[in-house]
């Protein structure tokens, strides 16, 4: 039975998993942020302090289990905001502790690909088989990894500069949406023409990407149609949403079938934030029945930050006590 924490960018996460079964996923996250159109760290730090508490005091009782019955305590050590990820380290060291039982360091971006395996009671979802490509994306990363076993992961691609979910938050702050703009703009796309406007793709060798070009491309484009109509980006916004999802989708479709067709895989995988994305799970899905292999699509709740899939990825080391020491620190630029 392991408690899991997540605290590495703005949600604070809570999770109980027994035997491989998530019992519990609580997450608060910060309407704070909303007001300043991005996460501002020291506001999130805070944030987490004072919802750490009451975010796993909920976990245990609706794992319905006390602090006494759990056998290690994991949480995120990188990569994330420093202040942020500090609290859950801290909180994570205390409790082991303080419990006298293991402490178990987590990987962000593994435990966003090991999200697959976060099984809750009655689930009939199969995991993806070994090996398996994860197309991973979300606001701080944009990555095509090779997954050979559950701790062995390497990176094919990345996203050279912005990541896919900055390229959705900046590009519909452009457009006067709220942040984080990637949900919102998703909503609104699903009434629009997505072939109405075209923004050119960068080109990139390989299998790395490159969103910073795009957001330069719709900047100029709404400066110049303003010029001729101050209402172009309310009489049109539906358009521009699904216009520019279709671009960010597209490049992400194409760069997947890439790698694909470079290895030998029959199973592909989705993950992180952007996963939630309607289009892009659709396109996955479509991209998987042409190349006649298997898509797997995270359900909602474990596309976003949250702590099941820590406790996913935490369960893996337990078996194979892989512990910290108490000397453990956060580490926000972590490497694989
Ligand atoms: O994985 P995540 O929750 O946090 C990070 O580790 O970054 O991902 C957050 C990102 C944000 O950029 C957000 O706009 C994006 O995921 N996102 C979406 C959708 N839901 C979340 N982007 C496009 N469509 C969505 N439905
Ligand atoms: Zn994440």
């Amino acid at each position: 039975m392991i408690l899991a924490l997540e605290s590495s960018c703005d949600d604070t996460s809570a999770a109980v998993i027994k035997d491989g079964i998530i019992l519990s996923n609580i997450v608060a996250d910060q309407e704070i942020h909303r007001q300043y159109g991005g996460v501002v760290p020291e506001l999130a730090s805070r944030a987490h302090e004072s919802n750490i508490i009451p975010v796993v005091d909920a976990a245990l009782k609706q794992a319905n289990i006390t602090k006494s019955e759990l056998s290690a305590v994991a949480f995120t050590r990188g990569p994330g905001l420093p202040g942020s990820l500090m609290v859950g380290v801290s909180f994570a060291k205390g409790l082991a502790l303080g419990l006298g039982i293991p402490l178990i360091e987590v990987h962000h971006m593994q435990a966003h690909v090991l999200a697959h395996f976060a099984q809750k009671e009655g689930d009939v979802r199969q995991p993806p088989e070994f090996p398996f490509l994860c197309l991973t994306v979300s606001g701080g990363h944009t990555q095509i990894i090779l997954v050979d076993a559950p701790l062995s992961m390497h990176i094919l691609g990345q996203s050279l500069d912005d990541a896919a979910g900055e390229a959705f938050d900046k590009t519909a702050k452009l457009l006067g949406l709220p942040y984080p703009g990637g949900p919102v703009m998703d909503k609104l796309a699903q009434l629009g023409n997505a072939s109405r406007f075209s923004f050119t793709h960068p080109r990139v060798n390989g299998l790395d990407f490159s969103f910073s070009g795009l957001k330069t491309s719709v900047l100029y484009f709404l400066r110049d149609r303003e010029k001729v109509n101050a209402l172009f980006i309310e009489e049109n916004l539906v358009d521009l949403c699904a216009s520019i999802q279709e671009t960010i989708t597209d490049m992400l479709i194409a760069k997947m079938e890439k790698a694909i067709e470079e290895s030998s895989v029959n199973h592909i995988a989705l993950a992180g934030g952007v996963s939630a994305n309607s289009s892009l799970r659709k396109k996955f899905s479509l991209l998987a029945e042409r190349k006649g292999i298997k898509a797997h699509i995270p359900p909602f709740e474990f596309c976003t930050d949250n702590a099941g899939m820590i406790a996913a990825a935490a369960r893996f080391k337990y078996d194979q006590k892989l512990f910290s020491s108490l000397d453990v620190t956060a580490d926000p630029r972590l490497p694989y």
